[in-house]
């Protein structure tokens, strides 16, 4: 437990299961505060908590972020216009982190306009298994202290108590860093799959053909299921092969459009980790989250 200096947290969604298990595993203070949209569609926020000389934090995941912006940055200037000492962002999941080059001339780099922003607005970022592929950490492209937590435990704990046998395949290159870790937590061998992205909802998939995947219980295992495609196609792909039991693991649930009703009709099993509320959250993140504020508010020297 912490003192009463500890942080206040303001989570934007009240109903937000996993904010509301780390008030309560960290005995946070929440704070309270008015937001409506006036009839011309601007913003109306007024802080009601007193956050003079205390440190804050917001707790909002980033997924649909475009609608979430400037509410995010009108509430981190406003606690710092009332006189907050620091103003932390738990963002569960981070946006804006695949557009991290030009892949053609013209194209925004988005990942380091959204970080100079983020990082202009708060003095520190923690979340959760943020898509890092051509960034080693985050820190190159974040100006302020940021703190990366990992699901592979919480994923592997899953895997052990509800798979039996199962083999990890992640279903593109970039998945590696989590499948390969998985495996080793759940000591299963590991099978990276071929991805050829053709657009925002094509994308094509090759298994290996050296892999007997129907001895196993595949388990795929990816960082973010958006359009469900990917999952998808590596799905059609087991499914040709004659391989019934099948897992879909994603750690961010953010299922654009329908693509949580079209995976659910491939009949395989779908869990997804508590960093986007959504009907498929399975795996609770909760304590790690809690664990990793503890220590990270004591190195803020906050306690
Ligand atoms: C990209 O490399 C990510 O790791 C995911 O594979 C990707 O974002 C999934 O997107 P979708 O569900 O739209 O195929």
């Amino acid at each position: 437990m912490l003192n009463h200096q500890t942080p206040i947290i303001f989570s934007f969604n009240k109903e937000n299961k996993l904010a509301q298990n780390i008030t309560k595993k960290l005995d946070l203070e929440e704070g309270d505060w008015v937001y409506h949209l006036f009839p011309d569609q601007e913003s109306y926020l007024r802080i009601l908590t007193d956050v003079k000389d205390r440190d804050v934090f917001i707790f909002e995941s980033l997924d649909r972020p475009n609608d979430k912006l400037l509410s995010l940055l009108f509430f981190a200037k406003a606690v710092k216009d009332l006189g907050a000492r620091r103003v932390g962002l738990v963002a569960p999941y981070l946006c804006y982190l695949r557009q991290d080059a030009q892949f053609k001339i013209g194209e925004a780099v988005t990942s380091r306009y959204f970080a100079h922003i983020v990082s202009e607005y708060f003095d520190w970022l923690v979340t959760m298994d943020p898509h890092l592929h051509r960034y080693k950490n985050l820190n190159e492209i974040y100006t302020i202290p940021t703190l990366v937590l990992k699901s592979n435990q919480a994923i592997s704990d899953w895997i052990n108590a509800n798979v039996k046998n199962p083999i990890i395949i992640g279903p593109d290159e970039e998945s590696k860093q989590w499948a390969e870790s998985i495996a080793g937590f759940t000591q299963s061998s590991c099978v990276l799959l071929e991805k050829i992205r053709k657009s925002d909802t094509e994308v094509s998939i090759s298994l290996p053909k050296t892999v007997q995947f129907e001895s196993y219980t595949p388990v795929l295992v990816d960082d973010i299921i958006s359009t469900g495609h990917t999952m998808l196609k590596a799905l059609e792909g087991l499914k040709a092969l004659g391989v019934k039991n099948k897992v879909c693991v994603g750690i961010h649930a953010i299922f654009a459009g329908d693509a949580a009703e079209q995976l659910s009709k491939q009949g395989a099993v779908l869990v997804t980790c508590n960093t986007i509320l959504h009907p498929s959250n399975g795996i609770d993140v909760s304590n790690i989250f809690a664990d990793n504020l503890r220590r990270f508010f004591a190195n803020l020297e906050i306690t």
